[in-house]
């Protein structure tokens, strides 16, 4: 390579602090032909013969973000109603918020027999209509004959290495035996399962109590799903994987301590089994839904439930000590004043404050979880924060290094830069400022000290808070093909085991 002096670029970034998940350190950062292809002693490239120079003023400059827990143009499937957001709306809220790489779903409803059909609409919606990369997790709601079968050449022909289940929700629940059926086929096909790890036939048990005592408001959401039927879920998700020969699982949006703690035992155990937490389990409390009056405790409905201040707690020290790998946002929006498909779908005369049974589980976050988490320095190490929303996101979906790191030569250039770092900033959350399709934010009013005030993807700004805000466009975004995870070398320890063999029992 000629020096840098001769070097000609498309962009340098000057004057940061950079942030990985393992190091901060002062350098210079240059982009050409959409990578990062120099980190320089800080100052160096100042006045580099580049298109662009931005003077990051001693701000952080961190890989950028990857939000890998999204639902965006979904059909309703969580109570009645439709996920506010499209592909368009998400992304361009989410490159405001410092993510340059998203994987939402591609839903398969029980009644359909194909993933591929459920693949194939979910790139027709995103096609062209994405500001930020993208891949996509399969939704399993109907692990048929065929869907199994179509697992055999998903991973390596359309690039999907991951798939979620659930163990609630009336449309998509599965059975045990669906659980270990599609289990297998993963670790047969080297494929990361997440797991929404509820008991759906308590909660609907529990919801019948409460109806028949005409407890319908939206805060005995919550009083339908107490903490033990997340941890016995979750016990139970082990345990199966644990059948099938130990073949990796992730558990989502974990919002339990005692699930948490169980985790934490099979991960000493050595089971490959990883965890997922979101801003809402670190940043609101159940105390956000119960305190709301009417139906406006609607706008904190989600699953699993905020918990109370000491699982919040404890939910942090986990995602210290690593129990969690990766923080996601799990957006999932819904319209508040949307009567028709948003969270009022459940008012009727006879239940003037709602049936909360029927309000759509989920909330919007993906603009706000970098935000919140950069601005909690005091809880958590800066490298810790890019381990588990870019770095951890990018080896566990299979896009290392060329996402979450800042590789020269290797790693796209996705970056964001920060405000230069003070504490004592107060930047308040108000939906008005978001770029959502979203009429609120569960975090209106919460403060946060820094915000991005450039996302960069493949070398592009595309978002620039002081000077014209989104700049990128709907077309830029790409479609992310996914090798199988890179985390620990998991897959090597499983094919050192073997092949799953039922007469071993
Ligand atoms: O309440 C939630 N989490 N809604 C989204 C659907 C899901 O299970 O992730
Ligand atoms: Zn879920
Ligand atoms: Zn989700």
């Amino acid at each position: 390579m000629a020096s840098p002096a001769m070097e000609s670029f498309d962009l340098v970034i000057t004057n940061g602090v950079c942030v990985t998940a393992s190091d901060v350190a002062a350098f210079d950062v240059a982009i050409k032909d959409e990578k990062i292809v120099l980190l320089a002693p800080t100052g160096s490239l100042a006045s580099a013969n580049a298109t662009r120079i931005i003077d990051a003023e001693g701000g952080y400059v961190t890989p950028g973000g990857i939000d890998a827990h999204v639902h965006l143009q979904e059909p309703p499937m969580f109570g009645k109603g439709t996920t506010s957001d499209n592909f368009e709306s998400g992304t361009r809220s989410a490159i405001a918020g410092g993510v340059t790489t998203i994987v939402p779903f591609a839903p398969q409803q029980k009644h359909e027999p194909s993933l591929l059909k459920a693949l194939a609409e979910t790139h027709d919606k995103a096609r062209d209509n994405s500001y930020c990369d993208y891949g996509f997790h399969l939704l399993v709601g109907n692990p048929s004959e065929q869907a199994l079968a179509e697992l055999d050449t998903i991973p390596q022909e359309q690039g999907i290495t991951s798939l979620k289940i659930y163990m609630t929700y009336t449309a998509l629940q599965l059975r045990d035996d669906q659980i270990l059926s599609v289990l297998l086929k993963a670790r047969e096909k080297r494929i990361l399962t997440m797991i929404h790890a509820e008991n759906g036939d308590v909660l609907n048990w529990l919801t019948d109590q409460l109806e028949a005592r005409r407890l319908f408001d939206p805060k005995y959401h919550s009083h339908s799903r107490p903490p033990i039927l997340e941890a016995e879920a979750t016990n139970r998700a082990i345990a199966l994987s644990s059948i099938i020969a130990n073949t990796p699982i992730l558990l989502v949006h974990v919002s339990d301590p005692g699930a948490a703690a169980r985790i934490r035992q099979a991960q000493t155990n050595g089971q490959p089994v990883f965890a997922e937490t979101c801003p809402q389990y670190l940043f609101l409390t159940r105390d956000d839904l119960e305190s709301c009056s009417g139906f406006d405790g609607a706008k904190h409905v989600c699953s699993p439930p905020p918990r109370d201040r000491a699982s919040q707690d404890a939910i942090w020290t986990g995602v210290k000590n690593g129990t969690f790998t990766i923080l996601s946002s799990d957006h999932c929006p819904f319209n508040f004043d949307d009567a028709d498909s948003g969270k009022k779908a459940c008012i009727t005369e006879e239940h003037p404050v709602g049936r909360f049974r029927h309000i759509p589980n989920g909330i919007p976050g993906i603009e706000t979880r970098l935000p919140l988490i950069f601005s909690s320095s005091d809880r958590l190490p800066l490298t810790k924060i890019v381990e588990v929303s870019a770095t951890n996101p990018a080896k566990l979906y299979g896009l290392y290094p060329r996402k979450g790191a800042m590789i020269p030569g290797v790693s796209d250039a996705d970056l964001v830069v920060w405000y230069p770092h003070d504490t004592g900033r107060s930047i308040t959350i108000t939906n008005g400022a978001l770029h959502h399709a979203t009429d609120y934010t569960p975090y209106e009013g919460q403060t946060v000290n820094n915000w991005p005030r450039f996302t960069v993807l493949r070398g592009k700004v595309v978002w620039d808070k002081d000077n014209g805000g989104i700049l990128g466009d709907k077309s830029y975004g790409q479609f992310l093909k996914r090798l199988p995870t890179s985390l620990d070398g998991i897959w090597d320890t499983v094919d050192k085991q073997g092949p799953f063999d039922v007469s071993a029992f």
